[in-house]
C-alpha cells in the first residue's frame, strides 16, 4: 500500500504540475481518501474541494463532511446547498435510470455553476474517487462485466471529455474498496471515516422506491439513522459492509395504539457482507435485533407502519434496489 501512496503521488504531481486541481466530494470514503492524497501531495492552495448537498444525503451528513474535510486541512472548503435544485428536478419522476441521469446531470450542471462563481481555472484538472468496481459495473475499465447500472460518475458526458482530454485524476482507480480503506488508514484518516459504508451517488433518491419528494426524503432520514445507530451501538456495524433502509411506495393496514386503523408505508432493511460490492451476502441478523430495530423505528418515526428485512443475496438481486 506504501507503494501504491507513493506512485499515486508522483501520478498527481506530474499530471498537476501547477494546475489547480477540483475534487468533488461525495461523503463516502472514496473521495475522502483522494481529498487527503491530494491535500498530501499538492500544495493545499491548489486543491480545491466541492461538497454539494443535493438534499438526498443522510441525517448530519453534510455536517459531518465539512468537519472532517477541514480536519484533513482543506483550505478551499466549498460547501454549495442545491437542495431545492435536486427535489425539484426530481419532482413526478419514478423511474430508477431517469433520476440517476438528471441527478448526474444537475450535479455537473450546478458544479459548472459553482465552478464559474468561484473562478477556478479553465484547465483546471478533475479528480475523481472512481474505484475499479465503478468501472467495471459501469462497463468502462476492463469491460468485461455486463453493463448493470450507470454510476453517474463515470458516465456524465463532463467526466468523458475531461478524461479524453486527459484532464482527470482518478488515483482509485486500481483499487478495491479495501484497498482504498488500507490507504485511507496509511494516510491517518480516522476510523469513522474509513469505516464508512459505501454510499451511492444518487443518495436517497434511489433508495426511496418511485417519485422522489422532501417529505420522503424525511422519513428516511430518520428511520435509516435509527437503523444505522442502533447497528453502532450493537457492534454490528463493522460487521457489514453496506446496511441501509429503504422507503417503499406502498402503504399497509395497521393499528395505532388506540387500535384506530390507519396506513403507513413500508421501510426495508437491508445488510449485507461483501468484498467489492459486486457480490453480495445477506447479513444474517439476529432476529432479536431485527424486532427491537424495527420497534423503535415504528414507534419513532409514525408514518412508518412495517418494517422488513431484505433476504435477497446479489446475485440474483442488486444491493441498492434501484
Ligand atoms: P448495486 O446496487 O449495483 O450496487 O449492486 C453496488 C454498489 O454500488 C453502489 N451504487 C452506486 N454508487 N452511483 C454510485 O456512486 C450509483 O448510481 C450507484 N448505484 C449503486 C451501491 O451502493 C453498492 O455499494
Amino acid at each position: 500500500m506504501e507503494e501504491y501512496f507513493n506512485d499515486a503521488r508522483k501520478r498527481i504531481i506530474e499530471q498537476a504540475k501547477d494546475k489547480d486541481v477540483l475534487l468533488l466530494i461525495s461523503g463516502g470514503v472514496d473521495s475522502a481518501v483522494v481529498a487527503a492524497l491530494l491535500l498530501k501531495s499538492l500544495n493545499p492552495e491548489k486543491v480545491h474541494l466541492m461538497y454539494i448537498n443535493t438534499g438526498l444525503m443522510r441525517k448530519n451528513e453534510s455536517t459531518e463532511i465539512e468537519y472532517n474535510l477541514k480536519k484533513l486541512g482543506a483550505k478551499n472548503l466549498h460547501l454549495v446547498d442545491a437542495s431545492w435544485q435536486f427535489l425539484n428536478a426530481l419532482k413526478g419522476v419514478s423511474d430508477p435510470e431517469t433520476k440517476r441521469k438528471i441527478i448526474g446531470d444537475l450535479f455537473i450542471t450546478v458544479q459548472q455553476e459553482e465552478v464559474a462563481k468561484l473562478g477556478i481555472p479553465h484547465n483546471a484538472l478533475l479528480a475523481q474517487g472512481t474505484i475499479y468496481a465503478d468501472l467495471v459495473e459501469s462497463g468502462k475499465g476492463e469491460g468485461k462485466k455486463a453493463h448493470v447500472k450507470s454510476h453517474h460518475n463515470v458516465k456524465s458526458p463532463l467526466v468523458e471529455e475531461k478524461r479524453q482530454k486527459g484532464e482527470i485524476i482518478e488515483p482509485l482507480d486500481k483499487l478495491y474498496k479495501d484497498g482504498v480503506r488500507e490507504l485511507g488508514k496509511l494516510l491517518g484518516l480516522g476510523p469513522e471515516i474509513i469505516g464508512r459504508h459505501p454510499f451511492p451517488g444518487p443518495g436517497l433518491a434511489v433508495r426511496i422506491l418511485g417519485e422522489v419528494t422532501e417529505e420522503k426524503c424525511n422519513i428516511l432520514r430518520e428511520a435509516d439513522y435509527i437503523y444505522i445507530s442502533e447497528l453502532k451501538k450493537r457492534g454490528l456495524y463493522d460487521k457489514i459492509w453496506q446496511a441501509f433502509s429503504i422507503l417503499l411506495p406502498v402503504k399497509s393496514v395497521g393499528v395505532d395504539g388506540a387500535g384506530e386503523r390507519r396506513y403507513g408505508q413500508v421501510l426495508a432493511l437491508r445488510a449485507i457482507t461483501s468484498r467489492d460490492g459486486m457480490t453480495a451476502d445477506v447479513f444474517p441478523m439476529d432476529m432479536k435485533d431485527l424486532l427491537e430495530i424495527s420497534s423503535l423505528i415504528t414507534s419513532s418515526v409514525p408514518a412508518i407502519g412495517r418494517v422488513v428485512y431484505d433476504v435477497s443475496n446479489k446475485p440474483p438481486a442488486t444491493i441498492e434496489w434501484e
